[in-house]
């Protein structure tokens, strides 16, 4: 396997010109000077910072009332370029500042470096991501918490997970083995073990996804029966199998990927090239099962659907069945602004080799 290298936040450099705060009093000061491209180090406490980020998110809401979604982005772009001004310094893998929460992942991603600093924004997300990791999230198809790594896609709304557990029990094929391609936080993956698949190939091309896919597998004794790669597609494996299983992103990208973006936006090869690797992966009788949904057609992105588009044009796979799920309907605060969801439908596609 190739070797990972884990993404995590940006150690920040600091300059003569960095700042330091220590009460609240220093808050408005400290706006100008973030205002002005100056980095601020909190000292004092935590909370003093989670205040300056409040100022500044008022002063912007202020500065960017347009709230279209051009000048909602506006607004965004702003907050993060100015967020990322206030910092926090960590020594010996620990938040320098009082009142700060403990965060595992500053010993586990920055191993060997005991000095440094992060953006405040930053130690938020590893603090979020931390939290998920420790206590793990629920996912009510499968028996126990999923614990994801940093920066690891996992699911949050799970119709598209009860589709695939439905079909799952009437399945009677053979259950020796599966490719769970695009891993993420290994969901699928369970489905298929507490199923009685025997064995689950599974490749992801975000490194963190692997990384925490080969610390979960090991503690809970299950390395010998998931087989990782990190690579596209079907990475390095080559065998034949009976189920090829993948969630892929939903909606097309237009630009540059970052990594988290990989769960969620599509380059435009990415279905013709799986469609064909899969061809060759599948045994006679094997089936392809694909979770997708209709999102970008609903929400207006495109009116291209990857699968049905292989169907149609290429000669390689039949479909065996179709189903679909309504996706719960969105809360009160956000239904004004996305009408669409109600349209919104998570599908299952059965696909089999054409004969
Ligand atoms: C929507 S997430 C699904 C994750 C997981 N299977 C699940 O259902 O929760 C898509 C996953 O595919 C991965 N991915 C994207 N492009 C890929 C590719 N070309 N090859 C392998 N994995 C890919 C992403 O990193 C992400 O983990």
């Amino acid at each position: 396997m190739q070797p990972l290298i884990i993404s995590k936040p940006e150690v920040i450099k600091t300059s003569k010109d960095t700042f330091v705060i220590n009460q609240e009093v220093d808050l408005p000061d400290a706006l100008d000077l973030i205002l002005n491209d100056h980095q601020i180090v909190i000292e004092g406490t935590y909370g003093l910072g989670l205040k300056l980020l409040n100022l500044l998110h008022g002063f912007l809401k202020d500065r960017h009332p347009d709230t279209s979604f051009e000048g909602q982005r506006v607004f965004r772009n702003a907050y993060q370029k100015y967020s990322n001004k206030v910092l926090l310094q960590i020594q010996s893998y620990r938040i320098k500042t009082r009142k700060s929460p403990t965060i595992g992942w500053l010993q586990k991603l920055y191993y060997g470096n005991e000095d440094f600093f992060l953006s405040f924004p930053h130690v938020q997300g590893l603090n979020s991501a931390w939290q998920w990791y420790i206590k793990g999230v629920d996912i009510p198809v499968l028996k126990n918490k999923i614990h994801p790594y940093y920066n690891t896609y996992f699911p949050t709304r799970f119709e598209h997970l009860i589709l695939f557990d439905t079909w799952l029990e009437s399945y009677n094929g053979a259950k020796e083995f599966a490719y769970d391609v695009g891993i993420g936080s290994g969901v699928l993956t369970y489905q298929l073990l507490e199923k009685g698949f025997d064995k689950i190939f599974g490749t992801d091309t975000n490194p963190n996804a692997i990384k925490g896919m080969l610390e979960t597998t090991k503690s809970s004794g299950l390395l010998s029966r998931v087989e990782l790669d990190y690579g596209s597609l079907f990475g390095r494996f080559g065998y034949q199998v009976e189920l090829i299983v993948f969630n892929p992103p939903w909606l097309p990208a237009s630009t540059n990927l970052g990594r988290i973006d990989e769960g969620i936006y599509y380059p435009e090869r990415l279905f013709p090239s799986f469609f064909k690797d899969a061809a060759q992966r599948l045994l006679p009788n094997g089936k392809l099962v694909l979770l997708f949904s209709n999102l970008a057609e609903v929400s207006g992105v495109t009116k291209v659907h990857p699968i049905r588009e292989e169907l149609e044009n290429e000669d390689r796979f039949e479909l065996e069945t179709l189903e679909k799920s309504k996706v719960k309907k969105a809360s009160n605060k956000t239904k004004r602004t996305q009408n669409w969801r109600t349209k919104e439908e998570v599908e299952l596609w059965v696909l089999k080799l054409k004969t």
